[in-house]
């Protein structure tokens, strides 16, 4: 691989041994995916670091990355861990708080920002053909498909290195040749009334290629968000051609097969039949909320005269700042009764109540959550799960 001349003396320990070790774990996955150089990042997004996920070993790795001199080169934010930062929620259990913290202050002081939120994009939204080391599947293919920017879905350790050295290797969604749609995918109008999710979760399950789809309606900052990270948690996809969405220069169009999509086709994605004698959870923020989706669903219970009400719930995530930036919002949806977690979201954490089902917008979630909390889950509207909630969904 052709490394520059800040490169090489990084290698050689110029720059600190840790970042030396860095720089080598890029160099020898880069050279692993036939990568010929290594690509400036501006924005690095450390995923993988909630205690649940990572144990005590994860816990380890980051905290000997800090100790051992690790300091970030870029802009880095993070993703969501296993804590809920406000107090507020009594579903998400914080039992696991000081080892999370651990892994925080070892994060903070090695200079990243404790955003601990799935979408980065909200603090620093990518300009189109930006070079970027994300991870988190929901976050890398909105960076691809909505702003046009330049990430492939790398792991924990690789968003360290690539955060501490300010490069990563130069392969996949980083180079032009890999970004072309090869099939286009139209969702017939009769499928536009179900949950975005599922049209997200069946073509991550069933198309293998880069798809240009068409045909989507009235798409806003949720149901994209929805879409694209379905699309990714059931499939492997970090890049989809939104049509009259994703900026024109960051994709091309060379289409070998088509497939139009039907509502019995989705039908399968929707998940659990729900009872009426279900104690239910609705769940909101699979990725984390916008302020105009929180400022919606205010709306929206509002309008219904909602409360949560008997044994049911309903679960906004949020990121880290919201509960003092929004906090207006924040305490009129917590006397309605509903439950506010800040910077985490039931897959990277543990629940503290138990329901019967799930009731969620999120296709990543229903993907998720059955087999995380083995719980019933289902795939709903934002209204529906209102309805749900405050028990007038029939
Ligand atoms: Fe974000 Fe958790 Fe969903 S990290 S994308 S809210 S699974």
């Amino acid at each position: 691989m052709y490394l520059n001349k800040e490169q090489e003396e990084m290698l050689k320990g110029k720059y600190g041994w840790i970042t030396a070790k860095a720089l080598e774990l890029i160099v020898k996955v880069g050279e692993i995916v036939g990568a010929e150089e290594l690509v400036p990042v501006k924005h690095v997004h450390v995923s993988g670091v909630s205690y649940i996920n990572i144990g005590k070993y994860g816990l380890e790795y980051i905290v000997d990355f800090y100790k051992k001199g690790g300091r970030t080169r870029v802009y880095t934010t993070i993703n969501p861990s296993c804590i809920d930062y406000s107090g507020f929620s009594s579903v998400i259990d914080n039992s696991n708080v000081d080892s999370q913290l651990e892994i925080d202050n070892a994060l903070i002081k090695m200079g990243f920002k404790p955003v601990f939120t799935c979408i980065p994009y909200y603090y620093r939204p990518p300009s189109p053909g930006e070079h970027l080391a994300w991870g988190e599947s929901s976050a890398v293919i909105y960076a691809n498909s909505i702003y046009g920017a330049r990430t492939n879905r790398e792991g924990g350790p690789l968003t360290l290195a690539a955060s501490i050295t300010g490069y990563i290797y130069k392969s996949g969604l980083h180079l032009p040749v890999n970004r072309i749609a090869r099939i286009r995918v139209k969702p017939l109008s009769e499928t536009l009334n179900l949950p975005i999710g599922a049209l997200g979760l069946w073509i991550g399950d069933n198309v293998k290629k880069i798809p240009y789809i068409t045909g989507l309606k009235n798409m806003n900052t949720s149901s994209l968000k929805i879409l694209l990270s379905s699309m990714a948690a059931s499939g492997s996809h970090a890049l989809a051609i939104l049509d009259n969405v994703t900026p024109r220069n960051a994709y091309s169009v060379e289409l070998e097969d088509h497939v139009e999509v039907e509502k019995r086709d989705l039908e399968d994605y929707l998940g659990d039949p729900v009872s009426r004698s279900d104690s239910i959870l609705g769940y909101i923020g699979c990725p984390h909320v916008h302020p105009e989706e929180l400022m919606e669903i205010a709306r929206l219970l509002k309008r219904y005269n909602c409360r949560c009400r008997d044994r049911n719930k309903l679960l906004i995530t949020v990121p880290f700042e919201y509960p003092v930036k929004y906090g207006v919002v924040i305490n009129e949806l917590k006397a309605r009764g509903v439950d506010i977690a800040a910077g985490t979201c039931p897959v990277v954490s543990r629940l503290r109540s138990k329901f019967d089902v799930i009731v969620t917008n999120s296709g990543k979630s229903v993907f998720y959550l059955k087999k995380i909390h083995g719980v019933k889950v289902r795939l709903a509207s934002t209204r529906e799960i209102v309805e749900y909630v405050c028990r007038t969904h029939s």
